[in-house]
């Protein structure tokens, strides 16, 4: 039976995987409370349908940093893509590519960054950084990043520490290291340690240190994680180039809201753009976060799903998929280009 919708590919994907690979996909911290809700929080939204404005031509396109992609439907960082699919990433980055999609490969990508470069040398992708404590590994790290001709830095804010996530715990999961981080050539010694007792990334890093990371790259700062409006104006004040509001799937401090992103959109006053990820699993999703103010939204677990079920192939399905469905919700909401979707086509629900 053909997979019709991204919550398909989920019960494929469960099916398949075992269960700590499932788990550490699927689960967030402490009570999952933000990641359910990063879902409810979109159906809390309604829709107001403007009709008969001729929707013969709808056209999906937009720009994110000056750079045209075929819908605002992207490829938020998430790490491991190896645990489901032998070629991991650079499976992801063909797909992102033939889709006309931006992919941000995360800094925990488990095949070699000049591979997954090499593999789309056409399509848009973006890096992400978890701060280093050894600068200047992180800047021998920028440098090859640019020099593959990825386009964007964006340094996620929001995992000081890592989330408190249980089921990791309750499975012992150990992801060996030989599947882990070919681009930070840790130590020997350190390389059967479970990653969630690593600790490569920088808890001291601070607002202070972001002229530094300016300093050392030459790609647009964006910072993932932002969710409130006094780190919003901060990030305006020291020249950053956009924000993803993100609670990071809900695997970080639960108890977050994916709401943020109106308070966020207000404070930037159109200083720069801003992004959403977490919980879009339909096309009338990713229209109500534009209508919010988002200018293009990521995917996070969808992806995984689609990795899990055919590789390249799946994870070109879940896009088109999505991407179909957002056609289909501007059609039935009188959108004729993404510069027509605005607030007025929302309303939220009394419930
Ligand atoms: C398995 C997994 C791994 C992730 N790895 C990273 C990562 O390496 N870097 C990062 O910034 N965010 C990471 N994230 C968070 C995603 O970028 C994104 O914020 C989140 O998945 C969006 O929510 P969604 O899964 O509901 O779409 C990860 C998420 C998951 C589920």
């Amino acid at each position: 039976m053909p997979l019709a919708c991204l919550t398909d590919f989920q019960a494929y994907a469960r099916e398949r995987l075992s269960k700590s690979t499932w788990d550490f996909i699927e689960e967030g911290a402490d009570d999952n409370f933000t990641r359910d809700d990063n879902i409810a929080a979109f159906k809390r939204i309604r829709l107001r349908p403007r009709y008969l404005k001729n929707v013969a031509k709808v056209d999906t396109r937009t720009t994110i940093q000056g750079e045209e992609i075929a819908a605002p439907i992207c490829i938020a960082p998430t790490g491991f893509h190896c645990l489901l699919w032998p070629d991991g990433e650079m499976s992801t980055a063909r797909a992102a590519q033939a889709a006309g999609v931006c992919y941000i490969t995360s800094m925990f990508a488990t095949c070699a960054l000049e591979d997954i470069a090499a593999t789309a040398p056409r399509g848009l992708k973006w890096f992400q950084l978890y701060a280093h404590p050894d600068r200047q590994l992180n800047k021998q790290l920028l440098q090859r990043v640019e020099s593959l001709g990825f386009r964007a830095l964006v340094i996620t804010v929001d995992v000081p520490k890592l989330g408190n996530r249980r089921q990791d715990i309750r499975n012992q999961l150990d992801l060996k290291m030989s599947l882990l981080l070919k681009d930070l050539h840790f130590p020997k010694e350190r390389t059967s340690m479970p990653y969630f007792q690593m600790s490569p990334i920088d808890s001291s890093i601070s607002w202070n240190d972001l002229s530094w990371l300016q300093s050392i790259t030459r790609l647009p700062i964006i910072l993932k994680g932002i969710l409130t409006k006094e780190d919003a104006e901060l990030a305006v004040k020291h020249n950053v180039n956009g924000i993803i509001v993100s609670n990071h799937g809900g695997r970080q401090l639960d108890d977050v809201p994916i709401d943020a992103l109106a308070e966020v959109v207000a404070a930037v006053k159109g200083k720069m753009e801003v992004y959403l990820d977490g919980g879009i699993r339909t096309g009338n999703d990713v229209l109500k976060a534009l209508a919010l103010g988002a200018k293009c939204v990521f995917l996070g677990r969808p992806i995984l799903w689609g990795l899990a079920y055919k590789g390249e192939h799946g994870v070109e399905e879940v896009l088109n998929i999505i991407k179909n469905e957002f056609h289909t919700s501007m059609t039935l909401t009188g959108c004729l280009s993404v510069a027509e979707i605005n607030r007025d086509l929302i309303q939220f629900s009394r419930l």
